[in-house]
């Protein structure tokens, strides 16, 4: 038995993951909003490209304060989405076609159209019904001021003041994103004993893993303490508070309680963790807690070959000793599209990046973002893929203020342009909007289509070799099918300034050109798959090749 078939029972160490966000993938029904039919109609696509797992940002019952992230009842389907008859036929079908299905859960906050938020409203203060929450009475004269001045993700306050039943100003509550979003008190045992509940369910209908939304947040320091100017390490009142690592073993118990040999195989847990101190980060992979969390520092890192092998190098040093596999991460539902953040002068990404709006030359950006495909897909570790960038979409800058529904819009008055810009309607084939999203003839999509994407429709690049489609599938099959490829060891070669070389296995060699001019090819017997033409055999700036060279 070869090395990857080894490690098959620990799928998710070289997987390729590909996010779906559910409204934007493909509408069955024509109403405009992508649906679970729509994506159970195209799992041929998904098989075709090379994908291992599909993860589902939520797809639960909702009133979308929060695409979806301000969820109602985990257990039943947004209508608009569908029904649970029709999330457990997806889930078998995907794993019918080798596709494991990742859910999302946002253990952080519920929306607040919750049972419980709603019985927490109605109930008065001191009751076991707010208890669930972070209900306090507020600061100052009367209450009004916010019992803390803790900052926003999505700008404006983090409290919101309720009436009373008698319409007087009452208590108020905590709410680290939108108001529609309560954080829970996790100190409770209703909201622990709910969440491991919400996992088995899921789990018991063959879900393969978790992604878990916000999972830094969740504790807080119960005594609400202002930010300190330089917090040390779980010294922050509301981010990686040393009490969640209990929590994740809790969580690790209920997934390992699942056979690991029946089908979709080991359960896991996927933490979307945003910390800048990568030592702290990987404390949440420890082998009994989360199995992979998103790296989003090398997202975060703009086109220059010593930041990026600055992070590689770090992320793979931080995970070795907790032996979690690194993930490598180009976009997600929240951040610039790769092909608009890569032509940018200022092509790292970061939130306040985004809101600066600079111009960016398409051109280069595609080209590097081709690039930037055969990088990751050559780093040790499993693989992520947001819905599009596969086809190339650049960010859709142009869409008019009066379509924003984002809170990251709202919530800022206009200053921060959201996140509809990565969250456009897919186009599938055809000339003109709906692009085959939609069913012909029906109504709008719920965020339009640029006229320009019909160039870059699944249809129009399964007829061009030179397509950013074919790039993935291709990329996707080798990685596939090369045994030093996905988890393992890596090597770096000696490479000139702003070229980064490295070896992966014996025999497979990838190489990136970040540099202003031409670099002659490290040595090698063929070329497996490039970015872009390497004429007279040199690699041209802003291009990756992956090489077969002689076995050492
Ligand atoms: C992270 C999610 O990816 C994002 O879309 C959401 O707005 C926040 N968490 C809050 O749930």
């Amino acid at each position: 038995m070869d090395e990857r078939a080894a490690r098959d029972g620990q799928w998710w160490r070289d997987a390729v993951i590909y996010e779906i966000y559910p409204r934007s993938f493909a509408d069955a029904d024509g109403d405009g909003v992508g649906d679970l039919a729509g994506v159970r109609s195209r799992l041929g696509y998904l098989r075709d490209l090379g994908v291992d797992a599909i993860w589902f940002t939520p797809w639960y019952l909702s009133p979308m304060a929060d695409g979806g992230y301000d969820v109602t009842d985990y257990r039943t389907i947004d209508p608009a989405f569908g029904t649970l008859a029709e999330a457990e036929e997806l889930i078998r079908d995907a794993l019918a076609v080798g596709i494991r299905t990742i859910v999302d859960v946002v253990p952080n906050h519920v929306s607040d159209q919750h049972p419980w938020f709603q019985a927490a409203l109605a109930a008065a203060p001191g009751s076991p019904e707010r208890a669930r929450f972070w209900f306090r009475p507020g600061c100052g004269p009367g209450g009004g001021e916010m019992p803390t001045r803790w900052p926003s993700m999505f700008a404006g306050d983090t409290w919101t003041r309720t009436k009373n039943a008698d319409g007087t100003p009452g208590e108020w509550y905590l709410h680290l994103f939108s108001t529609g979003q309560p954080d829970l008190d996790w100190s409770h045992p209703d909201v622990r004993r709910e969440h491991e509940d919400v996992l088995r369910f899921w789990f018991d209908r063959g879900v393969a893993g978790v992604r878990i939304d916000s999972a830094a947040l969740l504790v807080k320091d119960p005594a609400l303490p202002e930010i300190p100017a330089d917090p040390g390490p779980g010294e922050h009142p509301n981010t990686d508070r040393d009490e969640l690592h209990d929590i994740y073993r809790g969580w690790r118990e209920i997934a390992d309680s699942y056979p690991a040999d029946e089908d979709p195989g080991r359960r896991i847990l996927v933490g979307e963790i945003w910390l800048p101190d990568v030592e702290r980060f990987v404390r949440y992979l420890r082998p009994d807690e989360l199995h992979t969390a998103f790296n989003f520092d090398f997202l975060a890192r703009p086109w220059d070959a010593a930041q990026l092998r600055e992070s590689i190098d770090a992320t793979l040093a931080a995970h070795a000793p907790v032996g979690a596999p690194a993930t490598w991460v180009l976009s997600n539902h929240d951040v610039t599209r790769p092909v608009t953040r890569y032509g940018r002068a200022e092509s790292g990404f970061s939130f306040a990046a985004k809101r600066a709006g600079t111009p960016t030359d398409p051109e280069l950006g595609v080209r590097r973002a081709r690039a930037a495909a055969l990088l990751s897909a050559a780093l040790p570790g499993s693989l992520y893929i947001y819905q599009g960038d596969e086809l190339g979409l650049p960010e859709f800058e142009q869409l008019d203020d009066e379509l924003r529904q984002d809170p990251m819009y709202l919530r800022s008055g206009g200053r921060d342009p959201g996140r509809e810009g990565c969250r456009v309607p897919l186009p599938w084939a055809g000339d003109r909007p709906p692009f085959g999203f939609s069913p012909p003839g029906t109504q709008a999509t719920w965020l339009p289509q640029p006229a320009e994407w019909a160039a870059l429709t699944v249809a129009a690049q399964e007829a061009d070799p030179g397509s950013m489609l074919a790039l993935y599938r291709a990329a996707l099959r080798i990685r596939r099918d090369e045994p030093g490829l996905g988890d393992g060891p890596m090597e770096w070669l000696s490479s000139a300034d702003g070229v980064l070389a490295f070896r992966r296995g014996p025999s497979f060699t990838c190489v990136v050109n970040l540099s202003p001019g031409p670099v002659t090819l490290p040595g090698h017997t063929a070329v497996l798959l490039s970015s872009a033409p390497l004429p007279n055999g040199e690699l041209p700036t802003d291009t990756a090749a992956w090489l077969r060279n002689e076995r050492e």
